[in-house]
């Protein structure tokens, strides 16, 4: 493990910390999809402390389930079968897209999320991207992970590399409106939802209006 020094250098947000580290660069781990199609402007605009990949096949080991149990229940399954659950999203290629945000101070998660790139029969057989499973650990909300996640993801799934979708949606909570809205989004139509029974006896999500980039 290479030792990092992290200064910061300039940023809109309040992380400021120097301190040796255990962050494992790209080049040595096992990454859901090639870094390259991480819009270059959005990996430019992160705070220097952190650092925003695709998902690697040992993030169950950074506390991946930790941040995403800020957004739903996320019982840990074990790393076997987390794993499985990876490799198996990773054999459907050019359909899953999901990132992380690292601390590179502690090598762990802080942020999460994922865009999922649907094909269609209609417009011309064109794609659609589903913005999924947003999470910023709690202590690390307010600087402005969230806005870079979703930068990265809505830049994914408009790439030309990936296939160009035609459109971006999401569906979110009332309070999460604001926060979307900043970053581009606006707010279309509503969402349905039934539970399968064993699903209903968990507590259930808030409302959740659609959101979808403006186009
Ligand atoms: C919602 C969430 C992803 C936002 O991430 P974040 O890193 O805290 O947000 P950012 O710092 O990137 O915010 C970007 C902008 O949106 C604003 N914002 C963020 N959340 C907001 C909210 N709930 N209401 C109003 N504005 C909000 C910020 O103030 C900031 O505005 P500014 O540019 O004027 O300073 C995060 O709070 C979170 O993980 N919440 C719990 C899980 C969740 O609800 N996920 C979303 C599921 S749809």
């Amino acid at each position: 493990m290479p030792t990092t020094t992290i200064t910061p250098v300039s940023s809109s947000s309040s992380m400021s910390f120097s301190s040796s580290s255990s962050f494992t660069p790209n080049n040595k781990l096992d990454l859901f999809f090639s870094p390259d199609l991480i819009p270059a402007q959005v990996i430019a605009e992160l705070h220097p402390s952190v650092h925003l990949r695709p998902l690697s096949s040992t993030d169950y080991h950074r506390g991946h389930l930790s941040v995403l149990s800020v957004l739903t229940h996320a019982p840990d399954p074990g790393y076997s079968a987390w794993l499985k659950q990876y490799e198996a999203m990773r054999s459907s290629p050019n359909t899953y897209y999901p990132i992380v945000i690292i601390s590179k101070e502690t090598d762990r998660i802080v942020g999460a999320g994922t865009v999922i790139v649907e094909r269609k029969f209609l417009r011309g057989l064109g794609r659609v991207g589903h913005i999924e499973d947003i999470a910023v650990d709690k202590r690390e909300q307010g600087k402005k992970l969230g806005l870079r996640i979703i930068q990265a993801l809505t830049g994914l799934s408009e790439s030309r590399d990936i296939g160009g979708c035609y459109k971006t949606i999401l569906d979110c909570s009332d309070e999460n409106i604001p926060f979307y809205e900043k970053c581009g989004f606006e707010k279309k139509e509503n969402e349905m939802a039934k539970y399968a029974p064993e699903a209903a006896a968990l507590p259930k999500p808030k409302t959740t209006p659609k959101v979808k980039a403006k186009l």
